[in-house]
């Protein structure tokens, strides 16, 4: 009898592990036949109405039946598995001709890529950099700087006013006086940030950048004015352009010269960036005026210097030929993507 269930047991799972389509379905099957709780565990218990002496025989062939379907199991187990995965294979097709996710990554922006490349020309001849406050009280944006109220000169930069006392910096030259109250002679610095003014058109934006460049020392002289600013202008356009001084005007300097560079674009043959002439402006500069030196109490002429200011946006129109100055705060990803470190 027990025979017979034994027999119809092992056909039973033979003929249904063979039939089984997945992994899955032969896996409840085996816990169906072999399980704790399976027809072979089942089958187990009628041994105790066995009489004694066919029990060994009935268990070794029950223990046979057993090894045969977990033998047969694994084998139909790997043969199921290995179609799976070809199946999977053929239906996921992996198309690696279609275009994946860019992800784009950051970059410098021109003024602060230009900025860097300007304090590191001037770190080589001994200057560091400074800020100060974008608003300024008016006594260090213009009175120190000897451009007292109602001086016509005050009409040179058109002023953002916050209340009667206080402005929008109009140009980094304050960053002038800060230095000059707080630290001691000998100082070579590079004053450096925003500026604003009121005005905007195709060359002038109302918040633009500058540096301004410093050096208080024993004896100074527009000979080491015209050394540094030729120096820095080879080392950041390129050798073999030339520096040009025109006499000119500044409250803060004597005397005070604007600076030209020969067009690097042109090489100074004329083009519509230098509108013809051969020369860009780049800014302005002098020898510190004895009343700044007054106003800041630094005993002069013991102590004499230059200054100079140039426009950050400026020098990175005329470096990478730029043609409009208000690309530069439209924050348009395809201008600033052009100006990798
Ligand atoms: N601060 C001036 C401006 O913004 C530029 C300038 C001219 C700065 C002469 C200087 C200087 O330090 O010496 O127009």
């Amino acid at each position: 009898m027990s025979q017979t269930k034994l027999d119809a047991i092992k056909d039973s799972a033979l003929t249904q592990f063979k039939a089984a389509t997945n992994t899955k379905a032969l896996y409840d099957l085996k816990v169906q036949f072999l399980g704790k709780n399976g027809s072979l565990t089942e089958i187990m218990k009628d041994m105790a109405s066995l009489p004694k002496e066919e029990k060994p025989l009935f268990g070794k062939k029950v223990n046979e039946v057993k090894s045969l379907l977990e033998q047969v199991y694994t084998e139909t187990e790997e043969a199921l598995k290995k179609a799976e995965i070809e199946g999977k294979m053929a239906s996921e097709e992996l198309d690696l001709t279609l275009p994946s996710y860019t992800r784009m990554a950051g970059n410098q922006h021109p003024v602060y890529k230009v900025s860097e490349e300007i304090f590191a020309i001037m770190a080589r001849i001994g200057y560091s950099v400074r800020t100060g406050p974008l608003i300024e009280k008016d006594y260090y944006n213009f009175e120190a700087l000897n451009i007292p109220a109602d001086h016509p000169a005050r009409d040179m930069q058109d002023t953002f006013f916050i209340d009667p006392t206080h402005v929008l910096r109009t140009h980094t030259s304050p960053i002038q006086i800060h230095s000059l109250e707080s630290e001691k002679p000998p100082l070579r610095i590079v004053g450096t940030g925003p500026v604003f003014r009121c005005d905007s058109d195709i060359s002038h934006l109302p918040n633009f950048h500058q540096i301004e460049g410093m050096c208080v020392d024993r004896k100074v002289s527009m000979a080491d004015l015209k050394g540094t600013i030729s120096f820095f202008v080879r080392e950041f356009f390129g050798p073999g352009l030339k520096t040009r001084f025109r006499p000119s005007f500044f409250p803060f300097t004597e005397p005070s010269a604007e600076v030209d560079c020969s067009c690097p674009i042109c090489k100074g043959k004329g083009c519509s960036l230098c509108k013809q002439t051969g020369w860009i402006e780049i800014g302005g500069c002098g020898l510190i005026n004895p009343k700044v030196f007054h106003n800041a109490k630094i005993a002069y002429p013991e102590w004499q210097g230059f200054a100079f200011g140039f426009g950050i946006e400026r020098m990175g129109i005329i470096k990478y030929g730029i043609d409009d100055i208000r690309l530069f705060p439209e924050n348009d990803v395809r201008f600033v993507r052009q100006f990798l470190p």
